[in-house]
């Protein structure tokens, strides 16, 4: 840790936030006190209306004087992208722990920059909890906010909403209705601050209540043109839109006519948009740390919405080999690993046997979020559909595109589904390399879940055939590397 003079020992700090949404006074705070090696249990994080600590030094809202200064020596704190992307979402959150949790991830970052990478941390886990929550609550913002017509005091007209977010997240999201509602006066009430945009700036005003804001029907017409414009066909998530916004409900939205035909129009226009390369994602991330952050992100399709994280393919950036799986399961989402439950472990073992170093590899998944039924406490597997497949592929060639192995190994048919683009059986396609554009061989075999379903002699038959598929491979692999 660094080298400090002016921390006395035992030394506690309190922090008092400005705002409670105010993760920039929060970075250089934090920034400040690891510099001068203030461990996070000498450190006290409280947002307005918070209660401090006794005992602590403490630094006055928008000011710090309080606070130790670092050596001028002492080393700038190191914190991944990866981190300070969640942690901005994650600072959003109504939970009163959330700064002295960043400031734990922060200060634990020091000494293992790849902790975000661990997701069986309970800290990485909460902060990317909190991180989903926020980013829910913004969606449902997006969606829900119903603009009413009243007429200000100089006659002209004014469009106001009332909206109750479970998080601190307005001022992050007033600029997404002020791009969308550019040319309108507008004001957002909310029980935890109001905005209001005039066409020119944004201003913001404290808390409103319901009975401040107009009742009413909402401006049709306006919501409708918003809707329709807002509507992304790659986006388009039926089972959740069903679940957050009940179809009952759809009669009093001015909108809700408009629905049927738009799901009817989604599919072709999102192959449109497909094509025209214009999803959501607009450029290909060109490292596989910026795909790890952007899945996190990902809701092409519903998958993404379950309580789930995403799992990232693992291994070196440029493997020979790359291993392709069909979706994380229950044990990878909460390791935040591909292959490394029951049919990883069996796949670990033929990979063994077979003599590929399964660290020299790169392993991943067609689909990288996980796909279930909850029943009771426990989630069932369920295998994505071709769209969610298709939809995914992009993140996987984004992969490929950087790992540019010689073979790929496709494990089912969803895998190779993921990598020819149509749906193909095992037992004809397995044993033969298939050419796939961009110079990369691909070999198809089954699913080890597959055989770990089976028993007896079908599953010696199913396991013989697996084993000579992985030699074929790493024979392949030998060839190649004789000739290169
Ligand atoms: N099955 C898969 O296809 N992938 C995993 O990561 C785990 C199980």
């Amino acid at each position: 840790m660094t080298a400090v003079q002016n921390v006395s020992f035992g030394q506690h700090y309190t922090v008092r936030l400005p705002a409670p949404d105010d993760f920039a006074f929060w970075r250089e705070r934090a920034r400040q006190l690891v510099r001068c090696d203030v461990p996070p249990d000498r450190v006290s994080w409280v947002e307005p209306g918070g209660t401090g600590d006794l005992f602590a030094q403490e630094a006055p809202a928008g000011g710090d004087k309080r606070l130790p200064l670092p050596d001028e020596s002492a080393p700038h704190p190191r914190a991944s992208k990866r981190f300070l992307t969640v942690a901005a979402n994650a600072a959003l959150h109504s939970d009163p722990q959330r700064f002295a949790l960043l400031y734990r991830t922060l200060w634990r970052l020091q000494s293992s920059p790849k902790l975000m990478e661990d997701g069986a941390d309970l800290d990485v886990r909460r902060i990317e909890e909190l991180a989903k929550e926020v980013r829910r609550d913004s969606h449902k913002m997006h969606a829900f906010v119903r603009f009413r017509e009243v007429e200000d005091a100089q006659g002209s007209e004014h469009f106001v909403a009332w909206f109750e977010p479970d998080h601190h997240i307005v001022r992050a999201n007033a600029g997404f209705f002020m791009r969308r509602f550019a040319n309108m006066n507008w004001s957002i009430l909310t029980p935890c601050g109001c905005i209001h945009w005039d066409g020119e700036t944004m201003r913001e005003s404290g808390p409103a209540k319901r009975s401040d804001a107009p009742q009413g029907d909402p401006v049709e017409d306006l919501w409708k043109s918003y809707y329709a414009s807002i509507f992304n066909p790659a986006r388009l998530k039926v089972g959740a839109m069903l679940s957050e916004m009940p179809k009952k409900y759809w009669k009093n939205m001015p909108e809700a006519e408009l629905i049927p035909d738009l799901i009817a129009g989604a599919q072709a226009r999102e192959a449109n948009m497909v094509d025209a390369g214009a999803l959501e994602f607009e450029d290909k991330p060109e490292t596989l740390d910026a795909i790890g952050t952007a899945i996190e992100r990902c809701r092409k399709c519903p998958i993404g919405e379950l309580e789930n994280r995403a799992v990232m393919g693992e291994g070196p950036r440029r493997a020979p080999l790359m291993i392709v799986g069909e979706q994380p399961g229950d044990q990878e989402d909460q390791g935040g690993r591909p292959f490394i439950g029951p049919a990883g472990q069996l796949l670990d073992e033929y990979l063994e046997r077979t003599g590929i170093d399964r660290s020299e590899t790169y392993v991943t998944n067609a689909v990288k979020h996980f796909k279930y039924v909850q029943r009771g406490k426990r989630r069932i597997h369920q295998s994505p559909g071709a769209k969610e497949i298709d939809t995914c592929r992009w993140w996987l060639e984004a992969e490929r595109d950087i790992v540019k192995p010689r073979v790929i190994l496709a494990l089912g048919a969803s895998a190779a589904r993921s990598l020819i683009g149509k749906t193909v059986s095992i037992s004809k396609v397995r044993g033969e390399p298939i050419a796939l554009e961009g110079g990369a061989e691909l070999w198809v075999t089954a699913h080890p879940s597959y055989l770990l379903r089976l028993d007896g002699d079908a599953r010696d038959k199913q396991a013989a055939m697996f084993a000579a598929d992985l030699a074929a491979v790493r024979e392949r692999l030998e060839e190649m590397e004789d000739v290169s």
